[in-house]
């Protein structure tokens, strides 16, 4: 389509929208919860297996209610093993949680990740027989016996935040057992009209660090009291934009004859960005991005299985390594 249609479309659409919604647009726009996890499409197919040594049903054992259980803050660069430092350097950094029972002397970490990994998550498959783009983008909870120390100390962080009782943890699993059923899908991206203090954030991502940020907000509620003698940074890939136009999902879009300009666009766009299997593939796309959404200013974000265009604009994309303070 020209992009004298699309700015048409999207006009018609910016119209169409306030009625259609019938009330003015909530920003960011809230991240949707299921009532329950639907099973994977047999089409998305894991190079690593999900949660090796957890538990099959997500059980989480249950502590003696007088137990003191301490809480860590782990960080990690992503795949260090892979390319050394260099993630590192970027900051792309994984985050979890530990637990260690005083009790029992057994500890457990806690993290939430994609089930296809970061590259699924952030780009769909563009298939020939599948008319519209297809994502094998569900993230999931995560909780094993056991900390690996080596794994986090040495290039990241292992620091003790806070001691909660057992019945603070056994209500804090419980939590996660429902957050983990209710939260299916990873999001990568955070938008915000501008990289200034003061923006509008249009949509929030929904990732590891996420995770642990309601984490510790949950242990706050609960009672418990974090603190930490360094600074807690996380990692955010932003994307800058005006204000997004609500498009429709896959239903809306990809089948109705008159909107099929719009939907082999969005094919179009996708297309040169296939999910990859190695970070430096991820990499080497997100860069191919940045230049697509530099020389065309546009951008289709997928959020809640719904499209939205983004209007982008410079910066256009960044990945920030910034505090979040304990809560
Ligand atoms: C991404 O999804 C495709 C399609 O299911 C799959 O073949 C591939 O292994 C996945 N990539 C990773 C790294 O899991
Ligand atoms: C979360 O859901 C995934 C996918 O169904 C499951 O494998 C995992 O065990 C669950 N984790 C927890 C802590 O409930
Ligand atoms: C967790 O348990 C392992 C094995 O018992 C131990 O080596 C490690 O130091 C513990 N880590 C923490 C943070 O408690
Ligand atoms: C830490 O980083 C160094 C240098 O990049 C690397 O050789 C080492 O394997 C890393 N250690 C861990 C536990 O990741
Ligand atoms: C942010 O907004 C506040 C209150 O509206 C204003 O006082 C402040 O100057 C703004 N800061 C920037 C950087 O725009
Ligand atoms: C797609 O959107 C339409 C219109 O809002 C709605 O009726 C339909 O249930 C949605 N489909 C899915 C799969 O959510
Ligand atoms: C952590 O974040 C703060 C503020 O967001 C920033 O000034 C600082 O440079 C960051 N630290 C690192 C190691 O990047």
């Amino acid at each position: 389509m020209s992009h004298t249609e699309l700015l048409l479309l999207l006009l018609f659409l910016h119209l169409l929208v306030p009625f259609m919604v019938n009330s003015r647009q909530q920003w960011p726009v809230p991240y949707r919860r299921f009532e329950r996890r639907p099973a994977v499409d047999s089409y998305c197919k894991a190079l690593y297996p999900f949660c090796p040594t957890g538990d099959r049903d997500g059980r989480i054992p249950v502590m003696k209610d007088s137990d003191v259980i301490s809480v860590y803050r782990l960080q990690t660069p992503v795949w260090e093993f892979k390319y050394g430092d260099l993630l590192g350097k970027l900051h792309i950094m994984h985050d979890a949680v530990g637990f260690s029972s005083s009790a029992t002397g057994t500890n457990f970490t806690m993290e939430w990740y994609e089930l296809f990994q970061l590259g699924n998550c952030t780009f769909p498959h563009i298939r020939p027989d599948v008319y519209p783009p297809f994502w094998c983008n569900q993230g999931a909870a995560c909780f094993f016996r056991g900390i690996d120390d080596l794994h986090w100390s040495q290039n990241g962080t292992l620091e003790k935040i806070s001691e909660i009782t057992g019945t603070q943890f056994n209500d804090l699993a419980h939590w996660v057992q429902s957050d983990n059923e209710t939260g299916i899908y990873y999001e990568t991206w955070t938008v915000q009209s501008d990289p200034t203090p003061n923006a509008t954030t249009w949509f929030e991502s929904y990732d590891c660090s996420q995770f642990v940020h309601r984490t510790y907000r949950k242990l706050v509620q609960l009672g418990a009291k974090l603190s930490s003698q360094s600074q807690t940074n996380y990692t955010k890939i932003y994307l800058y934009s005006g204000e997004p136009t609500f498009l429709g999902n896959d239903s809306t879009i990809f089948g109705q004859p008159a909107l099929k300009n719009l939907a082999d666009d969005i094919r179009k766009f996708y297309h040169p960005f296939r999910p990859h299997q190695s970070f430096l593939d991820l990499a080497l796309s997100l860069l191919e991005a940045y230049k697509k959404v530099m020389v065309d200013k546009s951008f289709y974000l997928y959020y809640n299985f719904e499209y939205w265009h983004l209007p982008m604009k410079p910066p256009y994309i960044k990945i920030i390594y910034e505090e979040v303070a304990l809560p």
